[in-house]
């Protein structure tokens, strides 16, 4: 059966619109610390690697958090190791005009301090800093929204986590996911 062109039209310019709303509909995309980037597969990059642990396999880490209340289970554990000191750190590329970024944070400076530093394409965007105790609070905060920007251009990024920059203490991370827009 061959298609009239009237018909043909109709399924080019339906199939164009399609095309159309997929880029203009803005969509968030979620780049799990362990399963990576749901669209690209990218996955992060943790520095220096020996300082990186998959938290939830982790029976040594003293960061011993509730893995069902983690996104997808996982996270990514990094204390400072402290002689000598180094900077960690978790890189990854994403596409998108916004980033919002979720790690789960201590209240417990026994584990370390908060400290983070926030790069986007190699340039300091923020801090997220907590070095005091907090006795009554829960061990834990899941799902902290650590940083984020919704007025990015829309272009190719890369986004760095540091650990440990401004305090230049023990200072723990637990990287659990990001998401672009
Ligand atoms: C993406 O997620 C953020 C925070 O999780 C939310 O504020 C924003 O509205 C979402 N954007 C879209 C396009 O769904
Ligand atoms: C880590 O734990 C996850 C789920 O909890 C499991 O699927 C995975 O096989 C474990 N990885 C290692 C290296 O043990
Ligand atoms: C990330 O860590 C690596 C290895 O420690 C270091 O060479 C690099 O400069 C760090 N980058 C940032 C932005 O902190
Ligand atoms: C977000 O990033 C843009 C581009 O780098 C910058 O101009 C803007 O000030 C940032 N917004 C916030 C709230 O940090
Ligand atoms: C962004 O990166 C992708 C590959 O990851 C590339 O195909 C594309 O051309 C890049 N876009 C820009 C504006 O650099």
């Amino acid at each position: 059966m061959a298609l009239s062109p009237a018909l043909f039209a109709v399924l080019v310019l339906l199939t164009l619109s399609n095309i159309g709303s997929v880029y203009a509909v803005p969509q968030n995309v979620t780049i799990d610390d362990t399963e990576g980037d749901e669209l690209t597969g990218h996955h992060f990059l943790y520095l220096p690697a020996e300082a990186w642990t998959a938290g939830q396999n982790c029976t040594t880490c003293a960061a011993q958090p509730e893995q069902s209340l983690a996104f997808d289970g996982t996270w990514h554990d990094s204390t400072n190791p402290l002689d000598p000191f180094v900077v960690t750190n978790a890189t990854v590329t994403f596409t998108g005009s916004a980033l919002y970024v979720y790690c789960i944070t201590t209240n417990d400076l026994q584990l370390g301090n908060v400290d983070m530093t926030f790069y986007i394409d190699g340039e300091v965007v923020g801090h997220y800093v907590d070095t005091s105790q907090s006795p009554d609070a829960q061990p834990f905060d899941y799902n902290t929204l650590v940083f984020h920007n919704n007025s990015l251009p829309l272009d190719n990024h890369t986004f760095t986590l540091a650990n440990g920059q401004t305090s230049m203490e023990k200072s723990i991370v637990l990287l659990d996911f990001i998401r672009y827009t």
